[in-house]
């Protein structure tokens, strides 16, 4: 899988798909190459942070549900709500493995590299193929993710996003913080709504805030804060399927959803980011737990 000297803390795991385990004084944690798909974090004395379906579907080509999934070069269906697959080709595609690290302090450093022309041009093509995407994780008492986008000869237009699920205790006793007086796409009834107070969940949400500011993920069923800083994204998408929804979704278990949010970092529809030739774009999100 790869020719790389993995240091002490940093193993290779072949099932249920090929995987980088983290295991260190700082954190334990699971990066697929299908997606560079970060599917579990757990800093050192602390619960699991990001939330994964027990009914996710591991197959190469597969999204998995859960963890978080890159959104590359298009959200949804994207603008013209006609592309396939959901969410873009960046989750389901083999990454390479580029670096492995592990500091003093525990910290993994990982990154992970999809070049353009190894992608079917199939899959998009409308999108020049020399664009280089990086997956730069940063795993330790705080998990940095970082999607740097960098363009070829050409102008690159995409839609991205860091589609983070958090775990959580109750959805029912959960807020999210951050995103007061933001004005948002309500993606259900297809409105503009303007945000009062925090968010709380008492059915499918499924909206896209014009916000670039950090939100927090207040837990009182687990007593605790999930903090979510972000740079590069002038959007947040908040997530629950709650219960038909959830019931629909084959790689999702019926019960699931009071147990997870997604609070994602996005650029979208009219927020989508155009690259002039050899330009670079990095969208990150910074997680702690208090
Ligand atoms: C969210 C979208 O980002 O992702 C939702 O706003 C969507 O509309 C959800 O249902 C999950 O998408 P998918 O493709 O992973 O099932």
């Amino acid at each position: 899988m790869t020719q790389i000297e993995l240091p002490t803390g940093i193993s290779l795991i072949e099932e249920p798909l090929p995987a980088i385990r983290i295991d260190t004084s700082a954190a334990s944690g699971v990066i697929y190459l299908n997606g560079a798909h970060v599917a579990e974090w757990t800093p050192a004395g602390q619960r699991p942070v990001l939330w994964m379906s027990q009914s996710s579907i591991f197959e190469p080509g597969k999204a998995i549900r859960g963890g978080v999934p890159l959104v590359w070069p298009w959200f949804g269906a994207g603008a013209s709500n006609t592309l396939s697959p959901a969410h873009g080709f960046a989750r389901i595609e083999e990454w390479q493995l580029a670096s492995a690290q592990v500091s003093a302090d525990g910290t993994a450093s990982i990154m992970l590299v999809l070049e353009g022309q190894s992608v079917d041009a199939s899959l998009a093509p409308d999108l020049p193929r020399d664009y280089r995407l990086e997956m730069h994780v940063t795993m330790g008492q705080t998990l940095k993710l970082q999607l740097v986008v960098v363009a070829g000869d050409q102008p690159l237009s995409f839609e991205e996003g860091l589609h983070t699920y958090f775990a959580v205790g109750d959805i029912a006793k959960v807020r999210v913080a951050g995103l007061d007086g933001a004005e948002y796409d309500d993606r259900l009834s297809d409105s503009l709504v303007v945000q009062a107070g925090n968010i709380t969940f008492t059915g499918e949400t499924d909206r896209i805030y014009e916000s670039d500011s950090a939100t927090g993920i207040v837990d009182d069923a687990w007593g605790r804060e999930i903090r979510i800083e972000k740079s590069g994204s002038a959007q947040s998408v908040v997530w629950n399927p709650w219960i038909a929804k959830a019931a629909a979704m084959p790689d999702f278990g019926d019960d699931e959803w009071t147990q997870m949010v997604c609070v994602e970092a996005v650029n979208v529809r009219s927020k989508a980011i155009t690259l002039q030739p050899n330009q670079r774009h990095e969208l990150s999100q910074t997680i702690s737990v208090g």
